[in-house]
Order: structure tokens, then sequence, then C-alpha cells
């Protein structure tokens, strides 16, 4: 099977950013999901040089336009690259390959007299690069809603392309093909759009030099949007190039939703006229947004370095952001303690724990040699099933260009992992000589885990299958898509390693800026009432030690392995502590501030030395440190990368 996926190409008036960088790497996830699947994937991006805006910019930074956009065009370049994007070509619309394309389209819709000359009087918005009509504006202003800018007005010779003609054509087939604007609501938007009417569009200026020119009429210069469509074929070759033959119709042009109405409308009579089939798909993503609701752009000044970014990050976590923040058909908000919380939350504590704590676990009890499995319990059982579940709706969501979705039904499987862990308890079954077969499943079972992690994520975060195999100590086969719901997969006998974690923990408060700081400390601090109350009765403090003597207590840095409320008891949490290699029992009058799910995989403090104990017939390894007051607990934790058995002091 074919897979030919394009993005829009870029305006090269400035750098990109992180909410442009959306698009591109939602295609790149389709992508690189048709080529697991084995398919023949062409993916096409590139930049949108013609534009009157770039000429603008140009002539503000005191330069040529070729100039201007030759420096901005390799900015994006480098970041496709810096986020991993597979792209297998990449279109200039300065390019002489484009550009005869362009010249060619515009001569035959001018000889068939789908084009014809006129006079444009009316108005232009060079920032969305759009012709309004007098009636269309609002208080004088662009109508576009993400716009709202100054429109100038041109009266100028120009050439029109007759989008009326087909307007009825287009109407049926949009009808025809429920499939062809997606999502629905963009569909009906369309609908809506083209019911009322089209008028012919005006597709030449004459009032600029910049861009393609009319080849038989070089005072004008063909129109950008005209001109940028036409880049999904003119990259390709066409008419008679093989990739044209090969990958011609586009399987889904992904874009913005505030780009749509140009691809279905303007884009689709293009191919109608010059008789070649419609793309098979346009799909309209929503935006990224900042916290307040705003527009991400330079002249607000909320840009952030994208370089910088993933250069904190790391381009998987970057990716997993992007793609999970953007719910279909609906806009996302970005802010980098957003990017921090799915960072520690979905990758560190829930994917990258799983990982380090099983191949951990099979280091400890087996030497880190996968053991061989015997008889599935009915846990295994219900992994498999969920695991054939997830692969499908995986299938499913990402058929539909729905990453986001696609992403929590992968974190449905790693939560249910978790839960495995814990259900299974393998630290409890190591020390029982019996249940040797046991465990040996339980941790064949982790490493199918693992695998299978790895290959579902692989579209998404392209860095992690290498990363996965390199700790499983296997090659590429890992990644074989159809295998996302196979078992049996993993080899007996092979040596894992316990390896780096794969998304180390981010402090906060290490890399924002003084107002975010400001704004998490807010958050914070919006805790109980009582917290901020000046009448506190505190404890005395109590009478001096000496250093010597605080030496005696040796406290450590404890991870919570799992938790269970202590049974007929209402104040006590039995706890698994994972401490400087051994697990330890921890029983704690914690009970009634937290419940367990919120205690596994935090790193606590514990007295280590403390004489055990029996609590309610268990017996307590050690001490919990909290911090309270009145009726307000908190276990102390710790957010930094340090590993449970690291010393307190
Ligand atoms: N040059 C045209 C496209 C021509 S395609 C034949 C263009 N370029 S653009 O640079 O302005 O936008 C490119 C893409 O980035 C669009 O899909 C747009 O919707 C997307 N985004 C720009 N800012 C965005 C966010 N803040 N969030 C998500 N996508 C955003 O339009």
């Amino acid at each position: 099977m074919k897979y030919y996926i394009t993005t829009p190409i870029f305006y090269p008036n400035s750098s990109p950013h992180i909410g442009t960088a959306y698009t591109t790497v939602a295609a790149d996830v389709l992508a690189r999901y048709h080529r697991l699947q084995g398919d023949q994937v062409h993916f096409l991006t590139g930049t949108d040089e013609n534009a009157q805006k770039i000429v603008r910019t140009a002539e503000a930074n005191n330069t040529e336009p070729k100039i201007y956009v030759d420096g901005v065009v390799e900015r994006f370049k480098e970041l496709w690259q810096a986020l991993d994007i597979s792209n297998d070509d990449f279109i200039r619309t300065t390019e002489e390959r484009h550009q005869v394309v362009v010249q060619r389209i515009f001569t035959k819709l001018f000889e068939q007299g789908d084009i014809y000359k006129s006079e444009y009087s009316g108005w232009y918005c060079t920032p969305c690069e759009t012709f309004w009509m007098e009636n269309k504006l609002i208080d004088g202003k662009c109508p576009n809603a993400d716009c709202g800018r100054e429109v100038e007005l041109l009266k100028e010779e120009s050439y029109f392309f007759r989008l009326s003609k087909y307007q009825g054509a287009l109407l049926k087939y949009i009808e025809e093909h429920p499939a062809f604007i997606q999502p629905v609501s963009r569909r009906n938007e369309m609908l809506r759009f083209i019911e009322g009417g089209l008028e012919d569009l005006c597709v030449s200026r004459t009032t600029f030099q910049w861009g393609i020119k009319v080849p038989f009429d070089p005072k004008h210069v063909v129109y950008v949007w005209l001109d940028a469509l036409i880049n999904y074929i003119s990259a390709l070759g066409y008419p008679d190039g093989e990739n044209y033959k090969r990958f011609w119709p586009a399987d889904v042009h992904i874009m913005g939703k505030d780009i749509v109405r140009f691809h279905a409308v303007i884009w689709p009579i293009i191919l109608m006229a010059i008789d070649i089939p419609l793309p098979k798909v346009i799909y309209g993503h929503g935006w990224y947004l900042t916290k307040d609701g705003g527009k991400i752009s330079k002249s607000r000044g909320n840009v952030q370095d994208s370089f910088a970014l993933i250069q904190r990050y790391g381009s998987d976590a970057i990716r997993y952001f992007l793609l999970r923040e953007m719910q279909a058909g609906t806009d996302g908000t970005y802010s980098e303690d957003n990017v921090v919380e799915r960072i520690n939350s979905d990758l560190a504590n829930d994917f990258g724990n799983f990982v380090s704590r099983s191949l951990a676990m099979i280091v400890k009890y087996r030497d880190g040699i996968i053991p061989r499995p015997s008889q599935d319990g009915e846990l295994e059982l219900e992994l498999k099933a969920l695991s054939s579940e997830v692969k499908k709706a995986v299938d499913g969501s990402l058929r539909r260009c729905d990453p986001a979705s696609a992403l929590e039904e992968i974190w449905r499987f790693v939560a249910r992992c978790n839960k495995y862990v814990d259900e299974t308890s393998p630290w409890a079954l190591a020390k029982h000589e019996e249940q040797k077969e046991r465990l040996d499943t339980v941790l064949y079972t982790f490493a199918e885990c693992i695998r299978i992690m790895a290959i579902l994520t692989a579209p998404f975060m392209p860095g992690i299958p290498s990363k996965i195999c390199e700790l499983l100590g296997k090659d590429e086969r890992l990644i074989r898509w159809e295998e996302a719901d196979q078992w049996g997969i993993a080899e007996a006998g092979i040596k894992v390693q316990k390896g780096e974690p794969l998304f180390p923990r981010i402090d906060l408060a290490q890399y924002l800026t003084a107002e975010e700081t400001a704004t998490v400390d807010k958050n914070l601090n919006e805790s109980p009432e009582s917290l901020q109350a000046p009448e506190f009765e505190f404890e005395p403090i109590k009478g001096e030690i000496t250093i010597d003597e605080f030496a005696k207590i040796d406290l450590r840095v404890g991870k919570v392995l799992s938790a269970e409320k202590v049974e007929k008891t209402d104040k006590l949490m039995k706890l698994e502590v994972e401490v400087a290699g051994e697990v330890r029992t921890i029983v704690s009058g914690i009970a009634k501030h937290y419940s367990p799910d919120d205690l596994v995989n935090q790193y606590i403090v514990l007295v280590a030395n403390l004489k055990p104990t029996k609590l309610r017939g268990i017996t307590s390894q050690g001490m919990i440190l909290a911090a309270s007051q009145g009726e307000v607990l908190e276990v102390i934790t710790i957010n930094k990368k340090l590993p449970g058995g690291a010393r307190v002091k």
C-alpha cells in the first residue's frame, strides 16, 4: 500500500515555534505508523515563500526576500531534524521544480477559460494573505477570527479563477465523500461556507514582483495561495514524475483549522479543473494556545525558543506533550509547566518507571537473564487481552488522525502494567522457593510488556525503540507493529540491563521563568485555609542533641513499590519500599491523608535503622517522615532522580 501525507508549507517570515510544530509532528506520527505497517510512505513538508508578507519582512530587515527566506528555511529544517521528523522531501516554492508546474497549471486554466483577466477592487489582509470584499470586513478589519488585523485597499488589474463555476460540483463531491473533510465539525463548516456561494478568486498581483510570474503576462505574479497549494503535486513531479504516478492522490493533507477553507475549496477546484483526482482526506486540527487562551505569536512576545525546549526536555518528550495535549477537534493549551507535568507524570512515573522497575527486578532476581515463563495466570491473560484491545484502538485512532486518543489508549496499557507489578508483587514471590516458576512467568511478562510499549510508542517517540532494544539486549525486530499484541516474542535467556531511566523526573523550579514559578507556587499554596491561618499552636522544640547523636539516625530515600491500607484500621497503610537493594515493609499512620495510589512510585524518606516493631501483626521495618500540623499531613518526598537507598543528612 502507498501512503502520501503532507503538512502545509510554512511561511518562512519568522522562525517556527512550538505551536507550528504540532502539524509536522502529527504528520510524522502518521508517516512512521504507516512505515511500520510496511506501507510505501511519502511524507512531504516545505516552505511557502512567495507571499507578500515575506517581501514586507525582508524589507523590514533591510534585505532581499530570497536572502531572508534562505536563513529562516534553515531554521525550519533544523527544527524538523531536532524533532526527529522523517519527511521524505522538503519543497520550497522558490524552487524551479515548483515554479514550472505552477506556470503550467496557470496557463492551462487560462487557456481553457477557467482563469480570466479583470480588475480587482477590494481589500487584502497580508498576514492572512487573503482577499476580502468590503461587506465581509468586521469594523473595517480582517474578519478572520484569529486575525482581526488591518486590511489594505487594492485596486489592480488581476486574473480571476472561476470558483463559482465549480461550486455545484464541489458540493456534490463533499456530500458524496463523507471522509473527505475531517473532523466532521470542519466538514459541516465547509459545507455551510460553500452553500453560501463561491465568488471567483483573484489569483494574480501586480503591485509587487516577488513570486512566480504569470508566463504569458509577466507583470503579474501568481497569488500565493494558488501557488502554494500546487506544491502537493509539484513536489511529486506532476504531471509525469515517477513519484506523482506512484503517490497521487494524497492520502492525507493535515493542517490547522485556520487553513482548511483554502484546502477544501480552492485546492479541490484546481484539481477538478485540471482533471486529476482529489486528495482522500483533508484533516483540520485545533491550535495550541497559551494558558489564557491567546495565540502563541512573536508579536505577543510569548514565543519560546523551540530548540532550547528540545534541548531541555528531549525531542521524544516534546513530541509526546504536543501529541497528547491536543484532543481531536479542539484546541490545546501550551505552557512549559504543562510540559513538565506531563513528563513527570506520564513519562517518568508511568512509563519510564515501569521499565526501570521491571528491569531492575529481572536483574535482581534472575541476574538480568529473562527467564522462561511457565503457565499463564489470570493476570497474564488479562494483559494479553488488553494488548489486543489497545492495539486495535490505536490503529483506529491513527486512521482517524487522532494521536491523542491513541496515546490515551497506550497509557491504559502502561497503567495496567504498573498495576500488574503491584498485584504480582515479585518481591514477595522471591522470598519463597516454591514460587520460582510463578516469578519466572511474571518477570518474563515484564519483558514482554516493555517490548510492547516500545512498539506502540515508536511512531510517537522514535527515540524509544532503540533505547529499549538496548536495555532488552535485542535488535530492531522489536518494532514490528503486528507484534504489538503478540506474546511469547521475547527470548528467554537474553540478558537485560538496568540502564539509565528513560525519562528522568524534572524539577519544576529548575527551568521555569520567575513568573511561571510564581504561578506554580501560587497554585501550590492554594492548599487548605488552615495552613495560612496564623494561630497555630506549635509543639515546643525539643532539647538539644549533639551532631553525633543525630548521626546515629540513618535517613534514606526509599522508593514506594506498592501500598495498601491495613485492613480494619482507618489510619494505617502498609508500604513496600525499595531501599539500597532490599525491599522493606513499613507500616505508617498516613492512610487518612493518602490513598495507596498517591504513594506508589514516590520517593519518600525513612528512618532506616529504627528497630523493627509489630503493628497490627505486621513487622514494620522503618518509619517514613512526614510533616504535619493540625489536620494537615504531608509525606516528605524527593523529586530529584535519587535511587532508593540514597542517604538523607
Ligand atoms: N503557508 C500557509 C499554508 C500553505 S499550505 C499550501 C500557512 N502557513 S503558516 O506558517 O501560517 O501555518 C502553517 C501551519 O501551522 C498551519 O497548519 C497552521 O494552522 C499551523 N499553526 C500555526 N500556529 C499554530 C499553533 N499555535 N498551533 C497549532 N498549529 C498552528 O498557513
